[in-house]
């Protein structure tokens, strides 16, 4: 049997409303990977193999960068490396992290501590400079993704304009899902309308068919 094609009108709203109203980054995963870095200086009193590592949120997970040893040494990254990605960004919220430097003898020293954000990433790009501390280079390519018409802002005014761009997307998901669900009630009134004709279509043909057989056994009886 042929597909009513009213059918057809629902189900693009409801692709529309699926595709358009994930909140752009609720289900990509913002992995950020170091891109490059160059240390200043190293705080160790024996500065021969320094062991550094970057940590987010209380240096529960902590990301030893393995080949980091020296300093004024800019050491670049793939984004590949076994060590790669350093941590998950989660949306609309920051994390602290920082880079560090294991100690022995005392607690581990501290290049800098910062709120690591997701909007601070422009084109997928974000560095961290501290004076005489270190340079690094982060890289979130999805961490951008979502803010295209922000791109190349200035990180003052990307504020300012981030936030009529949440409600639009917002006010198009309510305008998306209030269409769709008139577009379901149409579908729905159609179906019904259509289902009482074919109804009333089929009892009238019962009727014709019981009058070809009442003519049949008419015939049969005059014969
Ligand atoms: C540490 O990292 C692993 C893998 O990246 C993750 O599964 C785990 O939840 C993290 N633990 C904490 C405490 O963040
Ligand atoms: C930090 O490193 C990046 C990438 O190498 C470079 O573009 C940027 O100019 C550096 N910043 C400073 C302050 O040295």
């Amino acid at each position: 049997m042929k597909r009513p094609r009213y059918l057809l009108i629902p189900r693009l709203l409801l692709i529309f409303y699926v595709f358009f109203c994930r909140i752009p980054g609720i289900m990509s995963t913002r992995l950020v990977t170091l891109g490059s870095i160059e240390l200043y200086q190293t705080h160790d009193w024996f500065p021969s193999k320094p062991t550094i590592y970057f940590s987010c949120q209380g240096g529960k997970n902590r990301t030893i960068l393995p080949d980091v040893r020296q300093t004024n040494i800019l050491y670049t990254f793939k984004g590949e490396e076994s060590w790669q990605p350093l941590t998950e960004l989660p949306v609309n919220k920051c994390k602290r992290c920082g880079l560090y430097e294991e100690d022995v003898i005392k607690s581990d020293d501290v290049f800098d501590e910062w709120e690591l954000c997701a909007d601070d990433f422009v084109d997928g790009k974000y560095s961290h400079f501290k004076d005489k501390e270190f340079n690094a280079t982060f890289i979130c390519l999805e961490c951008t993704a979502s803010a295209d018409s922000t791109r190349s802002v200035s990180s003052d005014r990307k504020a300012v304009v981030k936030k009529p761009n949440v409600a639009l997307v917002v006010i198009l998901c309510v305008l998306a899902s209030v269409v769709t669900v008139i577009g379901m009630v149409t579908a729905y009134k159609l179906w019904q309308k259509r289902k009482r004709e074919q109804d009333q279509a089929r009892f009238l043909k019962l009727f014709e068919e019981g009058d070809d057989i009442e003519d049949e056994l008419g015939i049969g009886r005059v014969i």
